[in-house]
């Protein structure tokens, strides 16, 4: 058995292959003790910080409502309000944050800051996403495919298609090659991860007995795919004014029926951390849809919608996930 008892969890790369299994299971595990109604508090008198420099739904949710099913107490600290990184630095905000709360979520722009509230709080810290890591994320998204693929997620083949150099894209692929899935990250050489990434990934998928492949060809990477994968063109924090160069090189990863059908299986699966332009619901989708002339962006609302998506199943799963996190690293 594993103790994860005081950990933080600011990239999976600190996570063996093992331990995100351990994770994953207790995940499992809290998911069917919630829906049974039989899930036991083991996190009692724990104080929570939720700092969110960045908007959310789903990670601040999922932090909240894991929090409050295991009976902790969760503090809010948004974008405006609390001093830190204007009045008062980083590292002071984490020693006072540090002797109040027993664990600290962060999301924000710099991957340098959840760094600095680890190294200096002296309790957990939680990375809710950073310009480099979504963590939480890829946690989620690897129990979204081992329910569908039946728990064991060794040669399971998944590609992530777009912007693969960003969090969401490098957090899902260290988890998968950790688990031994045979990933595949597919987008234009201009947004591949760097070198040291993709380094680690070739190393950590030869010592699993999984596989990693990075492609600019969409036939090379989602031929024999169980699960695609996608995410915003634009993450949050980068300058809008990329959007119409990241459509011009990203049409080609678009996905739609076409694209789904690349992949040669009838049981296919579309998956998306959220939100996702996918129809004109939203000012922004609809001004972004009707400017490139697209039914929805980085997916089509034909496959958004379609049997072949789990985004839903995907979300939910956050919590889940979180909540294994928060009693492994904090549980009494
Ligand atoms: N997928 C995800 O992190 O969603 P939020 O931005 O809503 O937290
Ligand atoms: N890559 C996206 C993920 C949002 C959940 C972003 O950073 O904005």
């Amino acid at each position: 058995s594993f103790n994860l008892h005081g950990r933080s969890l600011l990239t999976l790369a600190d996570f063996k292959g093992a331990e995100i299994a351990h994770l994953l299971n207790l995940a499992a595990d809290l998911k069917a003790a919630k829906a049974a109604g039989t899930e036991l508090p083991r996190l009692q008198g724990r104080e929570i910080a939720l700092i969110f420099e960045k908007d959310s739904t789903r990670t601040r949710a999922g932090f909240e409502v894991a929090a409050f099913d295991q009976g902790a107490h969760v503090t809010y600290l948004g974008p405006t309000g609390s001093h830190m990184g204007k009045k008062e630095s980083v590292k002071d905000t984490a020693r006072v944050l540090g002797r109040l709360y027993d664990g600290i979520e962060f999301r924000g722009h710099d991957h340098a800051t959840v760094e600095t509230l680890a190294e200096w709080s002296g309790v957990p810290v939680y990375n809710g996403l950073t310009y480099r890591f979504h963590p939480t994320q890829a946690l989620a998204d690897l129990l979204t495919m081992g329910e569908v693929a039946g728990h064991d997620l060794r040669g399971v083949a998944a590609c992530f298609l777009g912007d693969v150099g960003n969090n969401v894209a490098v957090s899902l692929a260290i988890g998968a090659v950790r688990m031994g899935m045979d990933m595949r990250l597919c987008g234009p050489r201009a947004l591949w991860p760097d070198d040291a990434i993709r380094a680690a990934l070739t190393a950590d998928a030869r010592a699993s007995g999984g596989s990693f492949r990075l492609t600019d060809d969409p036939t090379e990477g989602m031929v024999g795919a169980r699960f695609v994968h996608t995410d915003v063109w634009v993450s949050m924090g980068e300058d809008e004014s990329l959007w119409p160069a990241r459509v011009e090189s990203l049409r080609p990863y678009r996905v739609d029926l076409d694209m789904m059908r690349r992949t040669g299986r009838d049981d296919a699966r579309f998956m998306h951390c959220l939100p996702a332009f996918h129809d004109d619901q939203t000012e922004i989708g609809a001004r972004l849809c009707a400017q490139f002339g697209l039914d929805g962006i980085e997916v089509s609302d034909e496959v958004f919608e379609s049997p072949w998506s789990i985004v839903f199943d995907q979300a939910e799963n956050r919590v889940h996930t979180i909540k294994a996190v928060l009693v492994a690293t904090l549980g009494g």
